[in-house]
């Protein structure tokens, strides 16, 4: 039988790449990454996969005159692979509703905060100035909606009083590299499943907030 196949897509250091592309090396689940895919050239990220034999592909955006023509050309480089899963991984770009329609049910995104708060950028500066005593790191699925479809997992953590920016920054990475592979995991299993809009695990659907981790450290 074949392996279930998945592509990842970044844009940057990919150290969530890196955990994903552990968790398949120590057979934490049976799946192939058959390709990584970066809008941004020379990004550590593709070293970490060329370093271990994954085949890497480079789109990049500022080549493509809208967003339109360069989605058109992701979704003729991804379909080249026939992933069973796409994974986005830190990957900075906005998706246009027909890639994400393509995907549907198949992508997954990671998020640094807790969804539905803190959607969009500088997600631990804003828990910080809201004093928030709570962050955390969510994966989801990808809908239309910018960082906004079902939720699969959460990994919750405390914010410290002497947290800033970098410190829980780092500890929400931590937990990062451990919900993230958790996840596809469960994707390739066929565990998880977005099914009518929601998220469900072996056909029960989750909670708003996914299958919530808390993590005291
Ligand atoms: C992570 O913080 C992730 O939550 C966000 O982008 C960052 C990617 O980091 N979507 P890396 O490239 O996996 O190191």
């Amino acid at each position: 039988m074949s392996l279930p196949r998945i592509a990842v897509l970044i844009s940057g250091s990919g150290t969530n790449l890196q955990a994903i592309i552990d968790a398949v090396r120590e057979r934490q689940f049976e799946a192939e990454i058959c390709a990584v895919i970066s809008n941004r050239p020379d990004v550590k990220g593709l070293e970490r996969a060329e370093a271990v034999g994954i085949e890497t592909r480079v789109v990049d955006h500022k080549a493509f005159t809208s967003r339109e023509l360069f989605d058109a050309e992701m979704i003729r480089v991804i379909d080249g692979y026939a992933p069973d899963l796409v994974v986005l991984a830190g990957f900075m770009r906005i998706l246009t509703p027909d890639f994400v329609r393509r995907y549907e049910g198949r992508m997954l995104n990671i998020h640094p905060s807790l969804l539905p708060k803190y959607r969009g950028l500088h997600t631990h500066q804003r828990a910080l100035e809201a004093g928030d005593s709570e962050h955390g790191v969510t994966v989801h699925f990808v809908t239309e909606e910018l960082d906004g479809g079902p939720l699969a997992i959460q990994a919750v953590v405390p914010v410290l009083n002497d947290d800033d920016e970098a410190t829980l920054a780092k500890r929400v990475q931590a937990q990062e590299h451990i919900i993230y592979p958790l996840a596809v995991k469960w994707f390739v299993e066929g565990r998880l499943q977005m099914i009518n809009g929601t998220a469900c695990l072996d056909g029960q659907p989750l909670p708003a907030e996914g299958c919530q981790l808390h993590m005291d450290r």
